[in-house]
């Protein structure tokens, strides 16, 4: 399988389901050959924005940091998955301008939902106050209206939703065949 270089942005709430789809894009997507690249929240704040906090200003600095590395990675060929919550409209609009073949992936379950799950048990901190500015509830997200795709996580399953992704590739020519 050949593929173009391109950012898979996963936008959404903490515990939506960015980082299990992008995992399992992953691994389908690299059995194939592809050359890809991980980007993903923790991993990324430990070791390239470790200096930043959650203030609206940090936030904002985290994800221009990491946009210009996905746009170098996404112009050499390189297949990203970023997940990262990205909570605001114009965090979003700057990437659409500057990173080449950003394709925006809303990770959409609801809050009650989300916080349901609390994968890393977050939800629960925010609430007694240990975690302040925490999207969704003490920080706003500004959910997306110009999504490139949208998956409600709430109702379909992660192999709906990987499919969906790789039909989207597939569609558009960003892997295909030779
Ligand atoms: N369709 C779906 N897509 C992604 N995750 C799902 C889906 N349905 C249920 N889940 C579950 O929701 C949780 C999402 O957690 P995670 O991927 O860590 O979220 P995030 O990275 O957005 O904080 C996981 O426990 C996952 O198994
Ligand atoms: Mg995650």
């Amino acid at each position: 399988m050949k593929h173009k270089g391109f950012v898979l942005w996963f936008t959404g709430l903490s515990g939506s389901g960015k980082s299990t789809l992008a995992n399992e894009i992953y691994k389908k997507l690299k059995v194939n050959g592809t050359k890809i690249e991980k980007l993903d929240g923790d991993v990324v704040r430990e070791n390239l924005t470790k200096d930043l906090g959650f203030s609206p200003e940090d936030r904002d600095e985290n994800i221009r940091r990491i946009g210009f590395v996905s746009n170098l990675l996404s112009k050499n060929g390189v297949a990203v998955l970023a997940s990262f919550i990205s909570p605001y409209i114009h965090q979003r609009k700057d990437l659409r301008a500057k990173v080449e073949n950003y394709i925006e992936v809303f990770v959409n379950a609801s809050l009650e939902v989300c916080e349901a799950r609390d994968v890393k048990g977050l939800y629960k901190k925010a609430r007694t106050g240990e975690i302040p500015l925490f999207t969704g509830i003490t920080d706003p997200y500004e959910a997306p209206d110009n999504s490139d795709i949208e998956l409600r996580t709430d109702e379909l399953s992660v192999d709906e939703c990987v499919n969906q992704i790789i039909n989207y590739l597939k569609k558009k020519g960003f892997i295909f065949f030779d």
